[in-house]
């Protein structure tokens, strides 16, 4: 049906355009601590991103992983150094919560959770975190939704509510669900985040080079109607 359809041309999509970046590994790796690994890379750096830029992320998860390249050395830092580290990217409850979240989880055994719903119960780490870390560092087939995946699910959907209301944010969430790819969750989260970040863009998409344009009902609306535009999703 059309979920699978598209499914696999966002993933066939992700595979050829995705940035290579510090933090994305191109192998998923069975072995217990190369994925605690990756899921401590996921989590500095979903965390970084939550108001920061990837172009601006890049250089301090660099130097974030070169001073604390595991959890077990982020929870002896203090909260000088931290935020010393955070300097510049504001919002310094991230920074405090990353290591009061690195505390806690190595206080108690020191392996991070593996699930959503544990993740949850770490200190900063909310429904958009846990889904990252759960799905890309850990294939569980959990839904990623930021600002650009509502962006992009609204406009496959023409979805015209306001993406600021609860009730709606919820809908997105459970759409996000229903196209999450249960073998490469974390590949397709990442995928419509990158297409909301690269071609489905707020202002002035690229529809032309989009991998999903047929499956697109804003754009098919947009197409027939000419007084509707696709940026009015
Ligand atoms: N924005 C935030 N996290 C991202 C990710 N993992 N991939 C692409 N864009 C993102």
């Amino acid at each position: 049906d059309e979920t699978l359809e598209l499914r696999v041309a966002l993933l066939d999509w992700y595979d050829i355009n995705h940035r290579d970046l510090p933090w994305r590994t191109t192998t998923f790796k069975e072995e217990e601590e190369e994925q605690q690994k990756r899921a401590y890379g996921v989590w500095v750096s979903e965390v970084m991103l939550q108001q920061t830029r990837v172009q601006t992320v890049i250089a301090y998860y660099n130097r974030w992983m070169q001073k604390w390249p595991t959890i077990h050395h982020l929870a002896h830092a203090s909260l000088e150094e931290v935020n010393e580290m955070w300097a510049g990217l504001g919002y310094y409850r991230r920074a405090r919560f990353l290591l009061e979240g690195a505390k806690k989880i190595v206080a108690e055994g020191g392996r991070i959770p593996r699930e959503a719903s544990m993740l949850r119960k770490i200190p900063g780490i909310g429904d958009y975190t846990s889904g990252a870390i759960a799905s890309i560092a850990f294939k569980e087939a959990v839904p990623v939704v930021d600002g650009n995946v509502i962006r992009v699910i609204a406009r496959l959907r023409a979805i015209s509510a306001n993406p600021k209301d609860s009730v709606t944010i919820k809908r997105f969430w459970k759409l996000a669900a229903q196209l999450v790819d249960p073998l490469r969750p974390g590949d397709l989260n990442q995928a419509l985040m990158e297409l909301g970040a690269t071609v489905c863009t707020p202002l002035n998409p690229s529809c032309s080079s989009c991998p999903v344009s047929e499956f697109c009902h804003a754009l098919s609306i947009a197409k027939h109607d000419s007084t509707v535009a696709v940026t009015d999703y």
